[in-house]
């Protein structure tokens, strides 16, 4: 047996805005904001939902495709920069909503790159026969920290959840190799200020991105002794279009293969992959056997990638 992704979920909250609408809160434009990110519109949470409603209500969708109770949980991870508070966590918050009287609860800290920092932490447990079931969860509410004042930032973030539940799965499936790492000396390229807004520094971290994403899915697959032109699916972080396709075009696979949600919900931070995943997951793009490279990164600076067959 190996360990690997049993259910996924997701949730968006309904509000849509538009690149449209942002133009009418900054000085931007569809087209600039088109052309530099590839994001169209993104979904903005509410007043009366916070983080851990995104993150209960994404995990609930997990837990049912995995067909798990949430009494069968053993330890539930979120991945969050936007916890409703620093304690409780988030983990224990849903730990009570859902029911999962059995689970440990934890949040994790690791930007956007902490979807995968969550995923390669419950291998780890699964392997080593402590627990059976782990729900990891990536989640923002991004709006909470965002500057609505800065054209630079504001318009690139969005709200939601995603969440898995990771356990045995037959052998030759699931996660074959992971990478993580993290570089602090670049943290001061992307941080929270004393007003707690989001603050970065766009063309370092753009610079950094485009650099370690494709690194670290050829990486991941040089690792097993794979062929890149094997992979049938890439999910990488939604930061970035043009950072997205670097990553795509260095493994050699075509637009097809790629996710791609930030048209639709922008950058979400720890959410981004999970949702990608679990909408994919959802609507067929994934299959039976496909071999799948996750890939994320963030602040911190840090990063993370999984080759996995589904
Ligand atoms: N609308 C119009 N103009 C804008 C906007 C906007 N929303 N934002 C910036 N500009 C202007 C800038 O002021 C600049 O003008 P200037 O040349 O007169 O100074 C001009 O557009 C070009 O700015 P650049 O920084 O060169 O634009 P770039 O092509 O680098 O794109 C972007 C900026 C989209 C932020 C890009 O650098 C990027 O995506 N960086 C990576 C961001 C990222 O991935 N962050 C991850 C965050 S993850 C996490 O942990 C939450």
């Amino acid at each position: 047996m190996s360990v690997g992704i049993l259910g996924t979920g997701h949730y968006v909250p309904s509000n849509v805005v538009t690149n449209k609408d942002m133009e009418k809160i900054v000085e931007t434009s569809d087209e600039w904001i088109r052309t530099r990110t590839g994001i169209e519109e993104r979904r903005i949470a509410g007043d009366d939902v916070d983080t851990s409603d995104m993150a209960f209500f994404a995990a609930q969708d997990a837990l049912k495709e995995a067909n798990i109770k949430a009494e069968e949980l053993d330890l539930i991870l979120v991945a969050t920069v936007t916890p409703d508070s620093p304690f409780p966590s988030v983990a224990c918050r849903i730990q009570d909503r859902l029911g999962a009287e059995n689970a440990a609860a934890m949040d994790i800290g690791a930007a956007c790159s902490g979807f995968m920092y969550g995923v390669i932490t419950a291998k780890q447990f699964i392997d080593t026969n402590a627990y059976k079931h782990i729900l990891v969860v990536g989640v923002e509410k991004l709006s909470k920290i965002t500057d609505w004042k800065d054209r630079n930032t504001c318009v690139l973030f969005g709200d939601g959840a995603g969440a898995a539940v990771v356990g045995k799965v037959s052998e030759g499936k699931g996660i074959l190799s992971f990478e993580l790492g993290a570089n602090g000396a670049g943290g001061k390229h992307l941080y929270q200020d004393d007003k707690q807004h989001l603050i970065q520094n766009g063309r370092e971290v753009f610079k950094f991105a485009v650099r370690q994403m494709p690194k670290s899915a050829v990486s991941v697959i040089e690792k097993i002794g794979l062929n890149k032109d094997e992979v049938d699916y890439l999910i990488p972080h939604q930061a970035n279009i043009r950072i997205m396709d670097a990553a795509r075009e260095r493994l050699g696979i075509s637009e097809g293969k790629m996710a791609k949600s930030i048209t639709k919900y922008g950058n979400t931070s720890a959410a981004s992959i999970p949702i990608a995943l679990s909408e994919d997951v959802k609507n067929g793009k994934i299959k039976d056997n496909d071999l799948l490279v996750l890939v994320g990164f963030g602040g911190g600076l840090t990063w993370g990638a999984v080759a996995l067959r589904w």
